[in-house]
């Protein structure tokens, strides 16, 4: 066995800093909020979603007339990344990169002091995400769906996540009619989508 002399030692140590130095200066860190995939192309969930800014609930949202989940309440949150929210108030619609997650959490009435009313639960439902990524998606925008913050494939462009937020979505395929501080924005800067234009436009007066 050779004893690696420890000038050696260090110059190697330094040869490394150089290089990882190097491969860092390559590929750039993407920015916080920016999805993230592995070497399998699935993308990474961003766990620390709960510090970005809070979009709006929903509580019990079903779009078919039976019940989201029979006997049992659902709240659905959502949450973008500031860099992303802050370019949509300027624009009306979002900047590549951007990720909506929305995280589904039990409901309750029973708890507490409380009479009436629901609020959340810790019991942690899944999240789903939203992804614009131009480069990557076809039209530019991929689903996931997220069980247990294990990374995820990008659901097939054949599902009816893409079709129902192409045709009823207000703008830009996200559903800002949902988000109140947002849907005045899309109005203002005139991004409103023709299908969300068409379904609230004023019916035709009667003669
Ligand atoms: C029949 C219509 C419909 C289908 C199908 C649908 N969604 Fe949505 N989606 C909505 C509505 C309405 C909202 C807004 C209300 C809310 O936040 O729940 C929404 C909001 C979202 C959001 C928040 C960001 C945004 O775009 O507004 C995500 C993420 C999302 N859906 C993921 C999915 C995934 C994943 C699928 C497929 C597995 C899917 N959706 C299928 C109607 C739909």
């Amino acid at each position: 066995m050779t004893a690696i002399k420890p000038l050696a030692f260090v110059r190697t140590l330094a040869a490394v800093a150089a290089v990882s130095l190097l491969c860092g200066a390559a590929t750039p860190a993407p920015e916080p909020g920016q999805p993230q995939y592995d070497a399998d192309g699935r993308m990474i969930f961003p766990a620390d979603y709960r510090e970005w800014v809070f979009l709006s609930s929903g509580l019990n949202m079903s779009y078919t007339a039976a019940p989201a989940m029979a006997g049992a309440d659902m709240f659905g949150n959502t949450f973008v990344p500031l860099a992303a929210y802050r370019a949509f108030l300027a624009t009306g619609v979002w900047p590549d990169k951007t990720v909506i997650i929305l995280e589904n959490r039990g409901g309750t009435s029973q708890g507490s002091i409380n009479k009436r009313g629901q609020f959340q639960t810790t019991d942690y439902m899944g999240a789903e995400a939203h992804v614009k990524d131009t480069t990557r998606f076809k039209g530019g925008w991929g689903f996931f769906g997220f069980a247990d913050g294990q990374p995820a494939r990008e659901i097939p462009h054949q599902a009816a996540c893409y079709s129902c937020h192409e045709q009823h979505a207000a703008a830009d395929t996200t559903f800002v009619q949902f988000y109140p501080t947002l849907l005045p924005v899309a109005k203002a800067r005139g991004t409103l989508s023709k299908a969300y234009l068409a379904e609230t436009a004023d019916p035709a007066p009667a003669r």
